[in-house]
């Protein structure tokens, strides 16, 4: 990795967590901290410290790389990217996704800046799925750690420019700290209405409207709302676009597909279903 790297912070003691030479395989702290890359190029902070939370199975992450990969969520990923540019006036931004899943959508977004001069920007993916960053570990210039988003990240303060929270958690607190003055939050979520006519079909868990902390109260007084902008999108799915969509969700912590299909051949998925979500852009004050 070069100089401009993103500089990561030990998840024990805070110092500063570099990637040991010649090999980048393992990252370490002045303390003698260390951490070993997993066989796919990820790594696992959390390793020792245990975590209470269930991440995202193999076959959840498979089925959310596959939709994805089919294109049905692409207006969302292209209007992310056109949001980024915008709000970093063509500058590189140092990156952080936050809940990065897969990094399709960190893909879309650093792409966006390729032809920009400095090229592809350095990047971080964070999630508490090991199957997640296995994937993400792929995309170039990007590490993918393992991690809690609701403990301190392991990150160094300002130390990135652009957070992307696609849904995921939201740690206001922490994106705060991390992000340098003036570096923006570019956060999505699903719209109430988001999948309504395939919720019975796929029984999957509705939003629930309301319910919860807005966004902007989440992330709190050190962001500043710049705008709001909304993707709606059809999807015409097939079943097993069906499937998949089901198995990507926190559903599919409890059905598998065989479930699901028994279920579409009673309820089918209507003709068309319909996308939506709200990017809101925030910038840290
Ligand atoms: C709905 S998925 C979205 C993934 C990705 N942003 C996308 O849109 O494809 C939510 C992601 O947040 C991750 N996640 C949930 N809770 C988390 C936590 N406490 N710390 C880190 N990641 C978390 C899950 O593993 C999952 O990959
Ligand atoms: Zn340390």
């Amino acid at each position: 990795m070069t100089d401009d790297s993103i500089v990561l912070s030990c998840p024990v003691c805070t110092e500063p967590l570099t990637a040991t030479q010649p090999t980048g395989r393992a990252l370490a702290c002045p303390a003698g901290h260390r951490f070993d890359a997993a066989k796919q190029g990820y790594f696992n902070l959390l390793t020792g410290r245990g975590t209470s939370f269930r991440e995202d199975t193999s076959a959840m992450v498979e089925a959310r790389a596959q939709f994805l990969a089919a294109g049905h969520y692409t207006p969302l990923a292209e209007a992310l990217a056109e949001e980024a540019v915008s709000a970093h006036h063509g500058r590189i931004p140092r990156i952080l996704d936050a809940g990065a899943g897969t990094g399709y959508y960190l893909d879309a977004v650093a792409r966006a800046f390729d032809k920009a001069p400095g090229g592809r920007p350095e990047s971080l993916a964070l999630d508490i799925s090991r199957y997640a960053m296995r994937r993400a570990a792929k995309l170039p210039r990007t590490r993918a750690l393992v991690w809690d988003l609701w403990r301190r990240l392991p990150v160094a303060d300002a130390g990135v420019d652009l957070v992307l929270d696609v849904f995921a958690p939201r740690n206001g607190a922490e994106f705060a700290r991390v992000l340098a003055p003036g570096g923006h939050a570019l956060v999505a979520t699903p719209l109430p209405e988001h999948l309504g006519e395939a919720m019975g079909p796929l029984g999957l868990l509705s939003i629930g409207t309301g319910k919860g902390e807005s966004v902007a109260d989440a992330l709190g007084q050190d962001f500043e709302p710049l705008h709001t902008r909304i993707v709606r999108t059809p999807l015409h799915l097939s079943d097993d676009d069906a499937v998949r969509l089901a198995l990507m969700g926190p559903a599919g912590h409890h059905h598998d597909a065989a479930g699901i299909r028994e279920r579409l051949a009673v309820h089918p998925v209507p003709q068309v279903v319909t996308a939506a979500f709200r990017i809101q852009v925030f910038r840290r004050r």
